[in-house]
């Protein structure tokens, strides 16, 4: 679905912010990009629907040369939702905002309407779509800008740091929409701080620092690997903190999500569901 082969990007700065970077991405995977600010997280994550163009290197998304594919072509495979909801949101009601995409595409207003819905629905918005985006607070703005994405239907959906300003439930509703979208076939890439939402959702995990892939597999490997998580200045999650201090102890753990600890903590204790 997504080939990235040896990219380099420079603002005008004379550190590159990507060097060198090779990413491939299957069709149905959901993958995390993790590291420390600046690492170039976001820099890559606008290659992936053509928003930055390699200086050096190429990027083919589902075939297409990003350099040599229109730009409405790429938005049409994939959608890419902002790190930052202000920089994304132009529209004046939560109904044309997420009506935008699919009215570019030129489809009737019934389609419209119907994947404005389904949209909606999908990130759990229950509210007046004429509200203006600004009226509401970050968490739901940024839910605003994803439904925009999911509006537009397409193979694969980049997420920028969606569960910062969401409150726990908020965090968990984004979970569930990122699994609801993967078991209908998307692709999804996530960029997070949030090593919970790491372990809850993605398989595999991609580690970036100062413009480089430190590290690319399963996720419960990259986790359980303290050494490459602090050169890349990442905690790991409390799961795993846990499991480390409990091996040390003598117990056999290596539960990554909140559910797997508890089945492991159960079995150790000998006690029942
Ligand atoms: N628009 C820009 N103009 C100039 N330099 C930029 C711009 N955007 C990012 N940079 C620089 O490029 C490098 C990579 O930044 P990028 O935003 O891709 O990192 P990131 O991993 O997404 O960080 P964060 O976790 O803080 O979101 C940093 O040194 C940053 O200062
Ligand atoms: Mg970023």
């Amino acid at each position: 679905m997504i080939d990235v082969e040896d990219v380099w990007y420079w603002y005008d700065q004379d550190v590159p912010a990507l060097k060198g970077v090779s990413l491939s991405i299957r069709a149905g995977e959901v993958v995390a990009i993790i590291g420390q600010n600046g690492g170039g997280k976001t820099t890559l994550a606008k290659h992936l629907n053509g928003l930055l163009k390699p200086r050096r290197g190429v990027v083919r998304v589902k075939g297409y040369d990003t350099r040599e594919t229109p730009t409405h072509k790429l938005a049409s495979i994939v959608a890419y939702v902002f790190q930052n909801p202000s920089h994304q949101i132009f529209m004046s009601t939560v109904y044309d905002e997420v009506a935008y995409g699919p009215l570019q595409m030129g489809l009737t207003r019934t389609m419209v309407n119907k994947l404005v819905a389904y949209a909606l629905e999908v990130v759990g918005l229950s509210l007046n779509p004429q509200t203006h985006p600004y009226d509401l607070d970050y968490g739901q703005m940024k839910l605003v800008t994803i439904a925009s994405a999911v509006a537009m239907n397409p193979d694969v959906l980049v997420l920028d740091e969606p569960t910062t300003g969401q409150d726990h439930r908020g965090r968990r509703k984004v979970a569930e929409v990122v699994k609801r979208l993967n078991s209908e076939g998307k692709t999804v890439i996530i960029i997070t701080h949030d090593m919970r939402f790491v372990t809850e959702t993605a398989g595999r995990t991609v580690v970036m620092a100062e413009g480089v892939v430190l590290a690319d597999g399963p996720t419960s490997s990259i986790m359980a690997d303290v050494e490459l998580l602090s050169r890349a200045a990442i905690k790991p999650p409390q799961t795993v903190r846990l499991a480390q201090s409990l091996r040390s102890r003598g117990f056999n753990m290596s539960m990554l999500t909140v559910s797997e600890a508890l089945e492991e903590l159960r079995a150790a204790l000998g006690c029942g569901g």
